[in-house]
């Protein structure tokens, strides 16, 4: 295969992307999609480049001539844009999160199966130094088997709240429920173990005057969650007043553990690895503290989230050329990061009970779940809307939203 021809969706987040295809050999961006058309012209601005296309119509994006779509769109509303873009014809890369609702769930599986395109879910925390070398270290057996883990992803985004909602009372980011952007901090444990979640139990964040400062229905929440081989597990995320990323993963013989970002000990790219060589024998116990860096480094670091965000992208577009060691995300995995967060939003609305959470590998389970629109947005939920807050709808004055939609009016070229 020559170079992969990729067509990004979205100028902002998009950006990544696309900076990726102007930095790596194999790939070649030749298509732009987004319905801002304001930001568009920006981005043509910026790249200058006249082999670009620019689209503000996804539909007459899909015409042009490539390989790859890479969706960097509103978070809730992936599936139905990789589903269309696969029956297209076209090899998919998904920003977070992959779905909305289980219906989708089960559609985007079984259109990855009927067209047999590629999916690569863009999880890009999984990549960052700490955990991917927690992951090889883990499947090297130095821990020995998955006993107990923890992953922390809370960034407190109310200082940019403006850049990244515009004011919008009805921007995703404003409207979605507690545990929804569950796989920075849950997607690690899960690639690192290789073992799927089986049951949760959600918790949510208090409503406080921070949502109602930012104009959002939930900061974030929690996930108490089984995996399949019996250990337990606790994934944090979301907005709280400061920020922090960290993980740990517990196993029978020792203990991997990244640095906590907030300390600024070296944050996620730092970690710490203690275990017995002869599990039960503490005599053969051994430390290491150590700065892990993957091939390609030099490289790696100029892109954002600790050299994640270019892994994540080679990776996947590795897979797609059909590189046979290409560590990517694929749909199945992707829900095991995903459904979590979903099921622990109705373990919330049922008053914090234990939840199943099913496994879509299985087309006999898929049939319970084919029709199950439950979710939060009124347009894709119909009779299955649920309410973002356990306790309800909290209004939100909308004098919130207006004084952001003035100061995004005043510097929206940020964005
Ligand atoms: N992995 C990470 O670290 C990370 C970081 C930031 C954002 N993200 C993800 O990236 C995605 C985009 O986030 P963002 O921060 O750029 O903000 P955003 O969600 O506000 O931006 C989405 C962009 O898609 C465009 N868009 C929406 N619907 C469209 C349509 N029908 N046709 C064409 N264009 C459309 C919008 O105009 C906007 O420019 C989200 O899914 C988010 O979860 C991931």
């Amino acid at each position: 295969m020559g170079k992969i021809r990729v067509g990004v969706v979205g100028v902002g987040r998009g950006g990544m992307m696309m900076s990726y295809c102007e930095k790596e050999q194999h790939a070649k961006l030749v298509a732009i999609c987004d319905k801002w058309a304001e930001g568009l012209e920006l981005k043509k601005n910026e790249l200058n480049d006249p082999d670009i296309s620019y689209y503000t119509d996804f539909d007459e994006f899909l015409k042009q001539d490539m390989d790859v779509v890479m969706l960097a769109n509103y978070a809730h509303q992936h599936a139905p844009f990789a589903i269309k873009a696969m029956r297209a014809g076209f090899h998919v890369i998904s920003e977070v999160l992959p779905c909305l609702t289980m219906k989708e769930a089960v559609e985007l599986i079984e259109t990855i199966e009927q067209t047999g395109k590629t999916y690569c879910y863009a999880e890009n925390y999984c990549y960052m130094p700490g955990p991917y070398e927690m992951r090889r270290l883990y499947k090297a057996g130095v821990i020995g088997e998955l006993d107990y883990c923890e992953g922390e992803y809370v960034h407190n985004c109310e200082d940019g709240w403006t850049s990244l909602t515009y004011g919008d009372p009805k921007h995703w980011r404003n409207l979605m429920h507690s545990t929804f952007y569950c796989t920075h901090s849950l997607g690690p444990l899960v690639h690192i173990s290789g073992q799927r979640p089986v049951r949760v139990s959600g918790f949510e964040f208090l409503f406080n005057d921070a949502n109602v400062r930012m104009g959002r229905k939930c900061r974030g929440g929690l996930e108490m969650v089984t995996f399949e081989g019996g250990a337990t597990g606790k994934s944090i995320h979301g907005d709280l007043q400061r920020n922090n990323i960290s993980y740990i993963i517990y196993g029978t013989k020792g203990r991997l553990e990244t640095a906590r970002e907030c300390t600024q000990m070296g944050d996620v790219s730092k970690i710490y690895v203690e275990y017995n060589e002869v599990e039960g024998d503490y005599s053969t116990c051994k430390r290491e503290v150590y700065d892990p860096k993957a091939d390609k480094w030099e490289v790696a670091k100029q892109f954002g989230h600790g050299g994640s965000d270019y892994y994540c992208i080679w990776n996947a577009l590795e897979k797609i050329a059909g590189n046979p060691d290409a560590d990517a995300i694929d749909v199945y995995e992707a829900m095991d990061m995903h459904l979590p967060g979903m099921f622990a939003h109705r373990s919330i609305l049922a008053g914090g009970i234990p939840m199943d959470i099913p496994d879509l590998r299985d087309p006999a389970e898929r049939d319970k779940w084919r029709n199950d629109t439950t979710c939060v947005i009124p347009e894709v939920a119909g009779d299955m809307l649920v309410p973002a807050y356990s306790k309800g709808d909290i209004p939100i004055p909308d004098e919130v939203f207006e004084r952001r939609q003035r100061e995004w009016q005043q510097h929206h070229t940020q964005r």
